[in-house]
């Protein structure tokens, strides 16, 4: 069984061993391991049965750093890390050899990025590796935002849970990578793409890809809930299922006759960034009422209201 505590010290002597310790980022918890042991990679994936063609995110305490770990950074690349880290970007970016071909799935790039998170950051602050972490919950499942979200799923898996709290950003980090020198946006996060361009410029947003994705939380299945979830106009929705037992996910306003109970309001003040702090929660929240379907709405697609539907199309896709 697992602990979950607010033991920094624990955790990084953990580390240390080659043993795996989930942490709180801004974004989501992380399923944190030395990213430079092989067996603590493996372990990574066997924990969350996650296959192992998916490569992982290396988080590091300090961007001046990163030529450790990978190389010929181009200049928006540079920009982009000097704007927004600490905080919710990762970089992919040519991998050094020394960052094995397990974390990247076999790829000549790695994902890096600096977490803004405090805990984290004494983390990584006290360790002489990159930690490797994935979003700490079985492979496809929705990311978790508190330390008792991975206590429900991988408890069994890992010896200990550092709690920092409800994460701030609550959506992942925004992937970018560059294409020669054009920045290509891989997954929608928590720096919104207006953000990104008004440091860089014009970026190239990659829509999912359906087989052979480059980033696997690009397949167009991923962060699901189990309950079958439903995107559309709330009212119309809930008239086209009578008898079933709904639930409702809402942006600004519950849907008038159903039980607060059943449903979650993401923000009544329409405010994004606690949309987005909501959301992951939210549908974790509906899931387990173990009702018939979940009804949803999009956001207005706009800065993380873009994010937010991302994941929301995810959730809502067929599996
Ligand atoms: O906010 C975040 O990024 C969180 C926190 C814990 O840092 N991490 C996270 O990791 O979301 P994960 O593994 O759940 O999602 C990382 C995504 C995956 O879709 C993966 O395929 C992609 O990043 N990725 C990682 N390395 C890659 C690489 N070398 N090339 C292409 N995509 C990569
Ligand atoms: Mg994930």
């Amino acid at each position: 069984m697992t602990t979950i505590g607010t033991d920094i010290a624990h955790a990084i002597a953990l580390l240390q061993q080659g043993k795996l310790v989930a942490i709180p980022t801004e974004t989501v918890y992380g399923l944190a391991g030395n990213a430079l042991n092989e067996a603590t990679v493996a372990s990574i994936f066997e924990a969350k049965n996650r296959p192992t063609f998916d490569p992982l995110i290396i988080h590091i305490a300090d961007w001046r750093h990163a030529a450790l770990w990978v190389q010929d950074i181009p200049e928006k690349a540079e920009a982009l890390a000097a704007a927004f880290f600490p905080g919710p970007l990762t970089l992919l970016l040519p991998k050094r050899p020394v960052i094995s071909d397990l974390v990247t799935a076999g790829s000549p790039f790695v994902a890096i990025r600096v977490p803004a998170h405090p805990m984290a950051r004494k983390v990584l602050e006290a360790l002489d590796f990159p930690l490797a972490a994935p979003s700490a919950n079985p492979f496809g499942y929705v990311s978790p935002t508190t330390a008792a979200h991975v206590a429900q799923q991988l408890g069994e898996k890992i010896p200990y849970i550092l709690d920092g709290g409800p994460c701030q950003v609550g959506l992942e980090s925004t992937i970018v990578g560059f294409e020669g020198d054009a920045p290509v946006v891989f997954r929608k996060g928590g720096i919104p793409i207006e953000a990104i361009e008004q440091v860089i410029g014009p970026v190239t947003v990659q829509e999912h890809s359906s087989s052979k994705p480059s980033a696997p939380g690009m397949l167009l299945s991923h962060y699901a809930p189990g309950t079958p979830l439903v995107l559309g106009n709330l009212r119309e929705l809930a008239a086209q299922s009578p008898g079933a037992k709904i639930g409702v996910l809402a942006f600004q306003e519950p849907l008038p006759g159903l039980p607060a109970a059943q449903q979650v309001v993401l923000s009544a003040k329409g405010d994004f960034a606690e949309a987005a702090q909501h959301l992951f929660a939210g549908l974790r929240y509906l899931d387990g009422l173990h009702l018939d379907l979940i009804l949803a709405e999009l956001l207005p697609e706009a800065q993380l209201g873009r994010a937010i539907n991302d994941r929301l199309r995810r959730a809502a896709a067929k599996r």
